[in-house]
C-alpha cells in the first residue's frame, strides 16, 4: 500500500523524561516536552504501523489510534518496553535519567531547624536502548537511539550508536541557545554504519516525518 507502506509493521515509541523519585513528594527529571517522541509515534502510525508509545510524566495529548501507556521511572519503562518487544521497529526518543535515588524516604524529608543540608547516594539506571538492542532473541529490526549532545556532537554520538549496539542514532545538539530540549523544532543528523545524513532544522512534526521515511526505505530494501 502506497499510503501506508508501514501497514503490518510494529513499532515501539518511547518519549520525554523519567521522574526518579526522592520521596513522596519530589524527584529528580529533566526538561525533556516528549514532543520529539510523540511527533515520531504519529508519523510512524499515518505511515500504517502498529505503534505503542511509552510515554514519561508529559503535558502532550495521547495521539488517536497509538497505544499509549504512561510511566514514571526507567525501571517502570523497561519493564514497560520489555513486555512489548518483540517488535520490528523500536526508536527510543526518551530522556531516560541515568541516576536515581539509592534509597527513596517513604516520608517527606523536613527542613528541620538544625539546617542540616541532606545529601543523597545515586545509583545507575538500566539502560533501556542498550537493553533492548543486545537482545539475542527478540530484538527489533530496526533499532533507533536518541543522542542530546552539548559539545563533540558527532564523535559522541558515533561512539554511543557502537557502545549500545543500535543501528541508528538521531544526533540533536540541545545546548540551551538551541532551545531544542523541551522545545517546538529540532535539527538532526542520522548517523548508521553507513554513514550520515542531515536535516536541517525544522518543526520536530516535520522531523518525524522525515525520520519516517528513512524508516521506510529502510523495509523496502
Ligand atoms: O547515553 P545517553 O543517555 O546519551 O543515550 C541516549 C539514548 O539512550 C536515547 O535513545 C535514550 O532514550 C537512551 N537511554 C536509555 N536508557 C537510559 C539512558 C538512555 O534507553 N538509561
Amino acid at each position: 500500500n502506497p499510503y501506508r507502506p508501514l501497514l503490518g509493521k510494529t513499532a515501539l515509541v518511547t518519549a520525554g523524561p523519567t521522574y526518579e523519585p526522592i520521596d513522596p513528594v519530589r524527584f529528580l527529571g529533566n526538561y525533556s516536552s516528549g514532543r520529539q517522541g510523540y511527533a515520531i509515534a504519529e508519523s510512524l502510525r499515518d505511515a500504517g504501523a502498529d505503534v505503542t508509545l511509552v510515554s514519561g510524566p508529559v503535558s502532550m495529548m495521547p495521539p488517536e489510534n497509538i497505544r499509549v501507556i504512561h510511566i514514571q521511572t526507567a525501571q517502570e519503562m523497561l519493564d514497560t518496553c520489555l513486555k512489548i518487544i518483540p517488535v520490528d521497529i523500536a526508536v527510543m526518543a526518551a530522556a531516560v535519567a541515568d541516576w536515581r535515588a539509592k534509597e527513596v524516604s517513604d516520608k517527606k524529608i523536613k527542613k528541620t531547624s538544625d539546617a542540616k543540608t541532606p545529601s543523597f547516594e545515586l545509583t545507575t539506571n538500566p539502560d533501556i536502548l542498550a537493553t533492548i538492542s543486545q537482545e539475542n532473541s527478540c530484538r527489533p529490526r530496526l533499532v533507533v537511539g536518541f543522542a542530546a549532545e552539548t559539545n563533540d556532537l558527532l564523535d559522541n554520538a558515533d561512539a554511543k550508536r557502537k557502545r549500545k549496539n543500535c543501528d541508528w542514532i538521531v544526533v540533536n545538539d540541545v545546548n540551551p541557545d538551541t532551545k531544542i530540549m523541551g522545545g517546538v523544532e529540532n535539527e538532526v543528523t542520522i548517523l548508521s554504519s553507513s554513514g550520515k545524513q542531515h536535516f536541517k532544522r525544522a518543526d520536530k512534526r516535520e522531523i518525524g516525518r522525515l525520520l519516517t521515511k528513512e524508516i521506510i526505505k529502510f523495509f523496502n530494501h
